[in-house]
């Protein structure tokens, strides 16, 4: 048995799901809630049960881009913002992607009510350049590939304090690009928990802005997460360009101090004003925004918990605003 539902979204294009697994119809039929909820262009079922074919060309390229956005209460929060980030991706590496935003939201929203637990919600996506032969250049007359998944994800612990472990920025040009291809990310991850830390922060022994202007030794962002501090009462964080991704967290926290008179300065700092800063501040959309209290292994931060609590108090209400 097969169940077919078919949407119109609000552009009048249709959305079509085939949620042809069994689980899915099972679901259907019996009106069970799922642990977890994913799609892949057009079938519905459990993360376990997807299947991604060898040729898509995420599996062997990592030739896609993604986005992550978080649902609290039961609704999206900031998802035009990852909207907006996530077709800019596509369009900087050329996936032309079909769907159209109010398509993505539809399909968001019909995983999200598949789900037994709608509380806080991670949403995932991807889409791949298309399915076809392993070849360089981009195929001919394929489709890109949509996949999704949503699943429970509590709001990491905010009063908790975390500890940073710094790494060689090692990645290539194209950082404000959010592509599946995360190998340099997962290093610095991975190399921040085998020194018994929580994130990394990478640091460009050398960087090069397109006026020229060159930098030595700075903070680009962390491993999956923005890297700011406070100094002397200032939010200061990286600027937008090619070095860093444009955090949606980020750009709230910007508006949020802007709003509430706390100057904010977008300008890279060095390793050193990183181990001196009043507070130093780690943000993403799952993170929200978390303090550090240690930099390898030694002690850094914690000199204006005034400031980065207001700022932390801010934001979370905006959470609770946005998703009432
Ligand atoms: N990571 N920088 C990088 C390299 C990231 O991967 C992320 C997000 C951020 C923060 O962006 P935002 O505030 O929009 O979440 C910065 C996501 C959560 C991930 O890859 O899972």
């Amino acid at each position: 048995m097969r169940y077919e539902a078919n949407c119109r979204s609000k552009d009048n294009s249709k959305v079509r799901y085939n949620t042809n697994t069994r689980k899915a119809t099972a679901w259907r039929a019996k009106g069970e809630a799922m642990k977890n909820a994913a799609y892949y262009n057009g079938t519905i079922s459990a993360i376990e049960d997807i299947k991604v074919p060898l040729e898509d060309r995420a599996v062997y390229f990592g030739d896609g881009v993604y986005d992550v956005a978080f649902c609290h209460n039961g609704k999206p929060f900031l998802i035009d913002e990852h909207f907006d980030r996530f077709y800019n991706s596509c369009r900087l590496v050329r996936i032309d992607f079909p769907y159209t935003r109010e398509q993505l939201l539809e399909i968001i929203t019909d995983l999200i009510s598949r789900l037994d637990d709608r509380s806080d919600v991670l949403i995932y996506w991807q889409a791949s350049r298309g399915t076809a032969p392993r070849n360089h250049p981009f195929p001919e007359n394929s489709k890109a590939n949509l996949l999704m998944y949503v699943k429970p994800k509590k709001i990491t612990k905010l009063d908790v304090p975390m500890k940073l472990h710094t790494v060689d920025d090692i990645r290539y040009e194209m950082c404000n690009v959010k592509t599946i291809n995360l190998i340099p990310n997962i290093l610095a991850a991975q190399a921040a928990i085998d020194a018994g830390c929580d994130e990394a922060v990478q640091i460009r022994r050398r960087l090069f802005e397109e006026d020229g202007t060159e930098y030595r030794d700075v903070v680009t962002e962390g491993a999956h997460t923005n890297i700011s501090i406070l100094k002397n009462g200032e939010f200061i964080t990286a600027p937008l360009g090619h070095f860093i991704l444009p955090g949606i967290a980020r750009s709230h926290l910007i508006g949020l101090c802007r709003e509430n008179g706390i100057p904010v300065v977008e300008r890279y700092i060095t390793r050193a004003e990183l181990a001196d800063a009043d507070e130093i501040m780690i943000s993403s959309t799952t993170t929200l925004v978390r303090r550090a209290c240690e930099l390898d292994g030694a002690p850094v931060g914690g000199r204006d918990t005034v400031l980065f609590d207001r700022i932390q108090q801010l934001y979370v209400e905006k959470l609770d605003r946005d998703c009432i």
